[in-house]
């Protein structure tokens, strides 16, 4: 490391990031962040202690609705932890304000070359592995959690805080923007309040670190090999949970899911956490249509915010399209009876986008 005091160290990598970022670098945006794929010369490699050249990631965060619980608002902060653990994980860097900069893992995102097809049983155990390694980290370890969390074990009151948090910010923090398209297109204003009194009753299992987000697109596939990247969302809670997301998200059919289910629960007996798998069957059904019920909300917004400012017939087919077939998968869960067809949605797009459309983003 070169003599330099942390504020020089600090204000030369600041200035050779912003450098890397004037349009020459490879660009990925997320929900959440903007992530630029650089590769530092040899001064910023050596404040940073890092290889010259090596690929890295630098993570802008973007300016977004808020549709998903952060217990630990600061990424770096739990990938400290989970890199002692998961060890190929890739590491944060340093941090640079509300920015960060990590290293990026070679090999290929899973949604690029499988973006929707069926996953092979060898990747599936790799997920199975994922998880349980993931619920051996210890509680300890992980950051504070917030005072109202609920009690470990509870997994009854640990769905109750889920659902709270859809309803009270995700669903009502949105209403004045998103209310009345809401409505219109059949989620009515008390759908998450009949969820919560039908769903109750849980068995208790230990919590753990869970990500929640292991979809497609934050899995690295590297010589068969699976990284799990974008720890954004890490909570500490019911497995069950992370299970249900993956999923959800993943897209798996009724066979898959079953497989997946399976090969879940002998991964965890074999870690020596077979607790964890207590009232599986009974209970992931619950978490799976919490995830269906919850994605309503985010799947609504995100489909009218992504309409253009000169919004024309095929933006409004496309968004309704994806409106519908939220309501389609929300529907069971939270007993929408009123389902419209895609006129009525592009209708109650249409309404929307004439009155917030302007202001959206
Ligand atoms: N370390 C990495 N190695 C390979 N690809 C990555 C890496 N980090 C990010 N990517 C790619 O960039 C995308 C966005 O990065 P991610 O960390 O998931 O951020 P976001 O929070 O925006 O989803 C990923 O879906 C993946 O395609
Ligand atoms: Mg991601």
């Amino acid at each position: 490391m070169l003599p330099l005091s942390p504020k020089t160290r600090r204000a030369l990598l600041e200035r050779h990031l912003e450098r890397g970022l004037d349009g020459r670098g490879e660009v990925r945006a997320g929900h959440h962040n903007t992530n630029h794929i650089l590769r530092l010369g040899v001064v910023p490699a050596v404040l940073l202690g890092s290889v010259p050249f090596a690929r890295l990631k630098y993570r802008v965060p973007l300016a977004t609705v808020e549709v998903v619980p952060r217990i630990w608002p600061w990424e770096p902060d739990i990938l400290e932890v989970v890199c002692r653990y998961l060890r190929e994980v890739p590491r944060c860097l340093a941090v640079l304000g509300d920015r960060s900069l990590h290293v990026y893992r070679r090999g290929r995102v899973l949604s690029e070359h499988n973006p929707d097809g069926r996953v092979e049983e060898r990747l599936m155990r790799q997920f199975a592995a994922f998880f349980a390694r993931t619920a051996r980290v210890p509680a300890e370890a992980l950051p504070p959690l917030p005072p109202d969390w609920p009690a470990h074990g509870d997994s009854d009151g640990f769905l109750r805080w889920l659902v709270a948090f859809t309803e009270e910010r995700v669903h009502r923090t949105n209403r004045e923007r998103f209310g009345a398209l809401f409505t219109a297109v059949g989620i009515p204003e008390d759908a998450m309040d009949g969820f919560r009194r039908r769903h109750h009753g849980l068995t208790s299992r230990p919590f753990t670190l869970l990500h929640t987000d292991v979809h497609r697109a934050n899995v690295v596939v590297r010589r068969g090999r699976i990284t799990v990247i974008d720890w954004e969302l890490a909570i500490y809670g019911d497995p069950l949970h992370d299970l249900a997301t993956h999923i959800v998200r993943m897209g798996y059919d009724k066979e898959e899911q079953a497989r997946m289910t399976g090969l879940w629960a002998e991964a965890m007996t074999r870690a020596g956490l077979p607790e964890l798998t207590a009232g599986l069957h009974d209970d992931l059904g619950v978490y799976l249509a919490f995830e269906y019920a919850q994605s309503v909300f985010p799947d609504v917004m995100r489909a009218a915010l992504a309409l253009p400012a000169a919004a024309g017939p095929d933006h409004f087919r496309a968004a309704a399209r994806r409106v519908a077939r939220a309501l389609g998968r929300a529907r069971e869960p939270l007993r929408l009876v009123d389902l419209p067809d895609d006129d009525r949605i592009v209708r109650a797009l249409r309404q929307w986008h004439a009155r917030h459309g302007a202001a959206a983003r």
